[in-house]
């Protein structure tokens, strides 16, 4: 489904040159849950962007398995980027504006969508009446709106509280349930990692490369449960062993 070969990102040149990510090898199988940790600066967020095509690579390939000329992915920024004044509706129905889809069907479309994400009754509210959960909420939605078979998520919910946190998190590990989406999430927190992954790539900085995987061989679905599952507490600590071990 997604095939990473040899990437390689280098911003600037001369004594501004960065070497953002060196060569990253990275399969990833249609329907994989993938969450990538690693400490500031490594690289997650150049990942992500290379893989949606909104920055294109140095060196190496990445085959996103489509031959649609339009990139298979939707993209969940860290701040929900709503259009403000666009309702929650508007701003689900977006990405359909600009394709030939027919209004009827892009109507059926969003009503589903909003319901799939718990939005019904504020579809005619602007984002400034939601609260931060919501927005996330409504993001997810537009990026889910013309069907992609890739859904990238560069921290989608470090701006919310924890309990609201974990409530997003089972949503969208029933939306990955619902959908069978192959989804690549990029996160800070280990147990989020550890909750949402079927494997758990670990990536160190300077140059951002990617370190180890990890599978996560933790029953599905994931629930509260999990949280007291020896394999999960297990993984927990061995990701947040590897994070703070300095790299050789
Ligand atoms: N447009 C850019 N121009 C120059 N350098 C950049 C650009 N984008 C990223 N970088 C550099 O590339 C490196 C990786 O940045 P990136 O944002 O991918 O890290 P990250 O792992 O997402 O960090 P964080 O966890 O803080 O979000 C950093 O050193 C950053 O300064
Ligand atoms: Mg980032």
């Amino acid at each position: 489904m997604i095939k990473i070969k040899g990437v390689t990102k280098t911003f600037g040149v001369g004594a501004d040159r960065v070497n953002a990510l060196t060569p990253v090898d990275m399969h990833i199988e249609k329907g994989e849950f993938i969450a990538i940790v690693g400490p500031s600066g490594c690289g997650k967020s150049t990942l992500l962007r290379l893989i949606a095509g909104l920055e294109d690579v140095t060196d190496g390939s990445i085959d996103l398995g489509s031959k649609d000329k339009k990139r298979p992915v939707g993209f969940v920024f860290q701040d929900a980027v709503l259009l403000p004044w666009k309702t929650v509706a508007e701003n689900i129905r977006f990405p359909l504006d600009t394709s030939a889809v027919p209004r009827s069907v892009s109507d059926a479309k969003v009503a589903e969508l909003i319901a799939l994400i718990g939005l019904t009754g504020f579809e005619r509210a602007l984002p400034k009446q939601l609260s931060g959960g919501m927005r996330q909420r409504a993001a997810i939605a537009r990026a889910l709106a013309d069907d992609p078979p890739i859904l990238l998520m560069d921290e989608p919910f470090s701006a919310v509280d924890l309990l609201t946190r974990e409530t997003l998190n089972d949503e969208l590990l029933k939306i990955w349930e619902q959908t069978g989406k192959t989804i690549v999430l990029v996160t800070h927190s280990v147990e989020e990692a550890a909750y949402l992954g079927t494997r758990v790539m670990v990536m160190s900085a300077r140059p951002g490369r990617l370190r180890k995987t990890f599978k996560a061989d933790i029953p599905q679905p994931r629930s509260e449960e999990t949280k007291r599952d020896p394999r999960y507490l297990d993984l927990v600590s061995e990701l947040r062993t590897m994070m703070r071990e300095p790299v050789l």
